[in-house]
Formats: C-alpha cells, structure tokens, sequence
C-alpha cells in the first residue's frame, strides 16, 4: 500500500516537473519572440540613440493621399526641399518627381538603407536626392526653400522655433496630421490623419514681429 503512495506521488511529482519545465520553455519562448519583434521594432522604426528622448519621432510611413496633399501645397514653387526625417523616403521621391532638389535626413540606418536601395533602384540621379544620416535638429536649414515635416505635435513647438531662427523669407513649410500650435497658417489641405498645413515663413515673420510690438 505504501509503495503505491510512492509511486503515486512520485508520478504526480514528476507530472508537475515536466508541466513547469513545458510552462518555462513557453515562457522563454515567448519572451524570445516578443523581444525580437521589439528588436525589430525598434531597428526599423527608432531615431537614434543620440536623438534626446524628448525630441524621438517613431518611423511611421505618409498615406498615399497625405504625400498628395502635400504636393499639392507645393504647386507652383521649386528650388531645393528638405524631407526632416524622411522614412521610407515616400515623400522624397514625390517632390522628386516634382522637380525639387530634394534633401532627406534620416537618423535611422535601416530606413536610409532602404531610402538608397529604392532610389537607386528608381534610377534617381544624386543631384535630385540626396539622403543623409543626420539629426535634423542638429543640422542648419537655412538653405532650403521648402520645408516637409512628419512628426509629432510634441515637437512642433520646438520645430516652429528652430525654423523661424534658420529659414529664408521666402520658405514654405507643409507639416502633416499634425499643425504648428502657434504659425499662421497660409493654407490647408485634406481631412482626417491624411490632412497637411502649409505655412509662409514670411507671414510667420509678420505675426512674430507684431507679437514682439504689441506683446
Ligand atoms: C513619422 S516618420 C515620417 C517619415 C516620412 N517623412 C513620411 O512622411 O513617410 C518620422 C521619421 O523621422 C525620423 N527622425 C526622427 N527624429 C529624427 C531626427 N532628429 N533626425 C532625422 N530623422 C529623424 C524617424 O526615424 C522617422 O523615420
């Protein structure tokens, strides 16, 4: 009878053992998966290390319509634009096609590999596009006439003022889904997630410097 109890006890025991050995592979398993698509994640669709945490902008591609508003806002101008983070460089080769000197600076070096690889494969010749691992907020704009922005609206106060300090007169900017919270705006386009602000640098000047005399 009690060998029986053993037995018993001893097959229950190791029943238990070989469900929590089961449950751990489980778990590592798990654990392994979900860190290699954070991994993945976070190779694709981070800035930088060096970008502060403040300023990080994730990757997230345009919609086919919001990169149409946005030429749509450019009508009529040319000379050289700048693509501040520039992704899967979407936007780039619109303006591109356009006929704008185009600049896309990109922090991640996943994304402006496969930026390359496309325009390369686009056959787009080096004077149309020119994709540089660069932090934007580190680099001088003043010599970009067009200016096209995808971020967050947790940047776009910074943004407003980094522009207004670089920027010729004569500059455009669109911004996508979200708008500066204190520029005027010239113009607007789309609805939704896929809608775009332009604004003149000018006009912005205008209201900068009355704001100053009438504060
Ligand atoms: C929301 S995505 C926009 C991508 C692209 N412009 C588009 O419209 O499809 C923002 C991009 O900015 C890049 N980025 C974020 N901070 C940056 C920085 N300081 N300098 C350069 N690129 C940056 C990110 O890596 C990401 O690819």
């Amino acid at each position: 009878m009690e060998d029986s109890i053993e037995v018993m006890l001893q097959e229950q025991n190791s029943k238990l053992l070989s469900r929590y050995r089961d449950n751990r592979v489980l778990a590592f398993a798990a654990g392994a998966i979900f860190s290699g698509i954070y991994g993945l994640w976070a190779m694709f669709c981070l800035p930088g290390m060096k970008v502060p945490f403040r300023l990080k902008v994730p990757f997230l591609p345009s919609t086919k319509e919001q990169t149409e508003n946005v030429m749509k806002l450019l009508e009529g101008r040319q000379g050289r634009l700048a693509d501040l983070g520039s992704g899967d460089g979407q936007l780039v080769f619109a303006a591109c096609s356009a006929g704008f000197q185009c600049t896309g600076f990109e922090i991640n070096s996943m994304l402006l590999a496969y930026f390359r690889g496309q325009a390369w494969w686009r056959g787009i010749p080096h004077t149309h596009a020119t994709f540089v691992k660069q932090d934007f907020w580190k680099t001088d704009l003043s010599k970009y006439t067009n200016v096209v922005a995808f971020l967050t609206p947790a940047v776009m106060a910074d943004l407003e003022v980094k522009l207004l300090k670089e920027l010729p007169v004569d500059a455009r900017v669109v911004v996508c889904r979200f708008p500066f919270p204190h520029w005027p705006q010239s113009c607007t386009g789309g609805s939704g997630l896929d809608q775009v602000w332009a604004y003149n640098v000018s006009k912005t000047r205008d209201t900068d410097s009355s704001l100053k005399t009438h504060p």
